[in-house]
């Protein structure tokens, strides 16, 4: 069975994966654009016999293969499984590839420190660790009163891979935390569950509202001018899902003018935020440049997914981050 890799994929993990599993054939794109097997052999770009593609993170690294990687993985008619490093599945090469009937798989090697970056989003918001920061480079002995996130509300919108880990953190630091999503699976870790119709209906009672929804014509603009309306006085906003869930229009005018306390803001209607954003310089909004999920450890958890995964795919059975045509709207 071949394996499409990069050639840095291949170097990094080849041999891990090799020990792991028998039977397959690593093939490499090499940054020149050639498709090699192991011992050097140049394939055919038509007719590689490649079954599997795993995308990994050094394809959007900067000088990263990521157009080339693509455009072959487009031409590959052999191919069956697609093994992607993201966690989101709107960028149209996916929803091509599903709706040939390949079969997709999404990664939760992110949700981890994304679970734990929004944890620190909040404590800041809570305990201001800024004026500490600021009297201590001018040698001052200044205290500051800060709240408690024990006894706060949470609530998290999308409650995924991502969605599960930050409701578990939350309600471990003592918060409620009020989960939605459209389809209840059962085993939420939440302390009450809604769906999204009625959502603007409890934000009242809200304390901290984590995004963790993925971009698709149900989550755009969800966050509109009346929701940010029926936020709570002081409120904080947390978007680590898309930037596309935000009207940040709304947003800049209910920071100047709404309930809302403060915005950690991961990700952009437009990425790179465009220079002259006026959410740069807002005195109530922390801006992360999509920064969230990189952890060191991704590579890793990147490595056992799909190790897993290929395991799971030759026994054929149910592979992890299985998306369908379903999941695309
Ligand atoms: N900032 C970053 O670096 C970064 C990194 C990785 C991922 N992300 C983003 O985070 C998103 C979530 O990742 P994940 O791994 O947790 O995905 P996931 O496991 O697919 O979970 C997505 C969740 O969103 C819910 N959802 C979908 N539409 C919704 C709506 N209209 N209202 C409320 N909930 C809705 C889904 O449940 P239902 O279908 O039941 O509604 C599901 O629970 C990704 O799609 C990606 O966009 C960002």
């Amino acid at each position: 069975m071949r394996l499409l890799l990069t050639e840095p994929a291949v170097r990094a993990s080849g041999e891990a994966l090799l020990a792991a599993h028998t039977g397959i054939e690593l093939v490499a794109l090499r940054p020149d654009g050639a498709v090699v097997l192991s011992d050097g052999t140049e394939l055919d770009r038509e007719d590689t016999g490649v079954e599997v593609a795993w995308a990994t993170s050094d394809l959007y690294e900067e000088g990263g293969q990521l157009r080339a990687f693509f455009g072959l993985v487009r031409r590959l008619g052999t191919l069956r499984w697609f093994q992607s490093q993201a966690a989101g599945f709107d960028a149209p090469i996916f929803a091509e590839l599903i709706r040939k009937g390949v079969l997709f798989t999404k990664s939760d090697a992110h949700s981890v420190p994304i679970a734990e970056f929004v944890l620190r989003a909040v404590l800041d918001h809570h305990q201001r660790p800024e004026r500490w920061a600021a009297a201590q480079a001018a040698r001052r002995w200044e205290r500051h009163e800060f709240d408690e996130v024990s006894g706060s509300t949470w609530m998290v919108v999308g409650l995924g891979s991502i969605g599960a880990e930050v409701a578990r953190r939350g309600r471990a630091l003592g918060a409620r935390v009020i989960g939605v999503r459209r389809r209840r699976a059962g085993d939420e870790p939440v302390d009450e569950l809604v769906t999204p119709d009625r959502l603007v209906g409890v934000l009242g009672e809200v304390d901290v509202v984590v995004l963790c929804a993925p971009a698709n014509a149900s989550t755009k603009h969800l966050v509109d001018a009346a929701f940010l309306a029926a936020m709570r006085s002081g409120s904080l906003l947390v978007n680590i899902g898309r930037g596309s869930v935000v009207d940040e229009a709304a947003l800049l005018e209910a920071l100047d003018r709404g309930p809302l306390g403060g915005a950690v803001l991961d990700v952009f209607e437009t990425e790179p935020l465009p220079e002259d954003s006026p959410l740069w310089a807002h005195p109530k909004v922390v801006i992360t440049p999509h920064n969230s999920a990189l952890a060191t450890a991704r590579y890793r958890r990147q490595l056992e997914l799909f190790s897993e995964n290929l395991g799971r795919y030759r026994r054929g059975e149910p592979l992890r981050g299985v998306v369908t045509e379903a999941d695309l709207d």
